[in-house]
């Protein structure tokens, strides 16, 4: 049920200018040189559109890949102000995309608008980093698994090509509150949406499974004894080089 490789990606959010190449190329420096010995993780920067192609090509990048961190569901150009498709992120050398984060779903994004992101984007050769999490009061009314199994039907379809989908388990309470679940708690959900994939959608594998909200450089540890776990989607921590650099080396202490 368990990949060996672990995933290490950042979401920077609404962050980052044209100076923030530093941090990517000091993150770029410990990937060159912990992977000589330690090809055990990968290392995944979504960033702002506006910062896609100049990480890209700014630094000659190695073992880190750059993603977006949302499209628009639309294939070719249109009359859609603000938006970029998957398309546009691909060619300006993202290979991944974060799509269904809470935050865009609290601007009114539904799961089946989610849906046709996810199809768009897969067309478009990205891989993609599927969010799904319940709220604090879900949590409270005993609905987590619910609304899990509702956010994977309503916006993954067996027809798609799913090993491009990479889930990450984000509960809504727990984005940048320092609030993290139970040891127990996580392994079990981790459980049943690796179940629920392979069961729901006839795969004959188990999907990648990664967990996000406040991870940090100490609660890392903790983490790290969760081996049904594929990796991270790293939030506020990823926006300093050191700090980002701090998870992946006290994960493997
Ligand atoms: P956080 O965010 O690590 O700052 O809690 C995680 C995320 O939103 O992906």
């Amino acid at each position: 049920m368990t990949n060996k490789l672990k995933y290490f990606i950042g979401n920077w959010k609404m962050f980052g200018d044209l100076g923030s190449f530093k941090i990517v190329a000091k993150i770029n420096r410990f990937a060159n040189k912990f992977h000589t010995y330690n090809n055990k993780f990968k290392i995944i920067l979504c960033v702002p559109s506006t910062l896609v192609y100049f990480f890209k090509f700014k630094i000659k990048l190695k073992h880190i890949f750059i993603g977006g961190q949302n499209c628009h569901f639309n294939q070719t150009y249109g009359p859609f102000t603000g938006h970029v498709n998957a398309s546009m992120l691909k060619k300006t050398g993202a290979e991944y995309v974060i799509l269904g984060h809470s935050e865009n779903r609290a601007d009114g994004e539904t799961n089946k608008l989610i849906k046709k992101k996810i199809k768009s984007s897969i067309d478009q050769n990205l891989k993609v980093i599927f969010c799904i999490g319940e709220s604090f009061k879900e949590k409270k009314n005993g609905k987590t698994f619910s609304v899990l199994r509702k956010q994977m039907r309503e916006s993954v379809e067996k027809r798609f090509n799913l090993n491009k989908i990479i889930f990450a388990y984000e509960p809504v309470w727990s984005i940048g509150t320092n609030r993290i679940p139970k040891k127990e708690q996580l392994e079990k959900i981790i459980e049943f949406i690796k179940k629920e994939y392979k069961r729901n959608f006839r795969s004959k594998y188990y999907p990648r499974v990664l967990y996000g909200g406040s991870v940090n450089n100490n609660n890392i540890r903790i983490f790290s004894k969760i081996s049904n776990l594929d990796g991270f989607l790293i939030g506020g921590a990823s926006q300093s080089s050191k700090k980002f650099i701090d998870i992946i080396k006290n994960y493997y202490k």
